[in-house]
């Protein structure tokens, strides 16, 4: 049976371009994947999700790191436009186990003003932890709005607005396999046009 890619186009249609293709992420996922099982050799990391836009991320990062690790996930929501400055973050869902003493690689889906994993870092940082390191799929530096460097990144891109392998638009095109920018008219209000 073929694979049928038309049926993604309900999705797809919303889409200007194609950024990243499903295999150029698995691809880019599986070197990761590889650097990071090297550098945490003989050393057992505790790989942390951050929900919701790393999911996907997560999922293929870590079944590309042939070593022992445990996960673990913490669930985060962005400041409201009030809070920006401040850079502070809601914790919706904090980890399930302490980590003092614990690698921690934190798997971010994007670092866009750097706000979340600087505070996020912060914060756990708190609980002495023996090393953090950031695994991010893209990074948007033209964005930061406070120093951050990932130690991992899958893709450094323009400002462009990206939907797909979990990052969404107001909950959706999360599932896409593919990262792709979004027609300016699905997150615009147009004059005289619905939305
Ligand atoms: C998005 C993304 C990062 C953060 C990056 O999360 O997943 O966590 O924003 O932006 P920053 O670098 O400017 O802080 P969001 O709060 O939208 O939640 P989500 O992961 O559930 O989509």
């Amino acid at each position: 049976m073929s694979d049928a890619p038309a049926s993604w186009s309900k999705l797809t249609d919303d889409l200007e371009r194609v950024l990243y293709t499903r295999e150029q992420i698995q691809t880019r996922v599986n070197e990761l994947g590889a650097m990071i099982a090297a550098d945490y050799a003989n050393r057992s990391p505790m790989v942390i999700g951050i929900l919701k836009g790393a999911v996907m991320f997560f999922a293929d990062l870590t079944r590309a790191i042939p070593a022992s690790i445990s996960i673990d996930f913490i669930a985060t929501s962005s400041y409201g436009s009030n809070d920006v400055t401040s850079g502070v973050v809601r914790i919706l869902k904090d980890l399930d186990r302490p980590i003092d003493d614990r690698h921690v690689l934190l798997v971010e889906d994007i670092v866009d003003s750097g706000l979340t994993l600087s505070y996020l870092v912060r914060m756990l940082r708190a609980r002495h932890p023996a090393s953090i390191r950031i695994a991010a799929l893209l990074d948007k530096p033209s964005r930061r709005k406070t120093p951050l460097q990932a130690d991992y990144i899958g893709f450094s891109i323009d400002d462009l607005f990206v939907v797909g392998y979990g990052l969404d638009f107001d909950q959706r095109y999360r599932n896409l396999p593919m990262i792709g920018v979004l027609k300016p008219a699905c997150y615009q209000k147009l004059g005289g046009e619905e939305s």
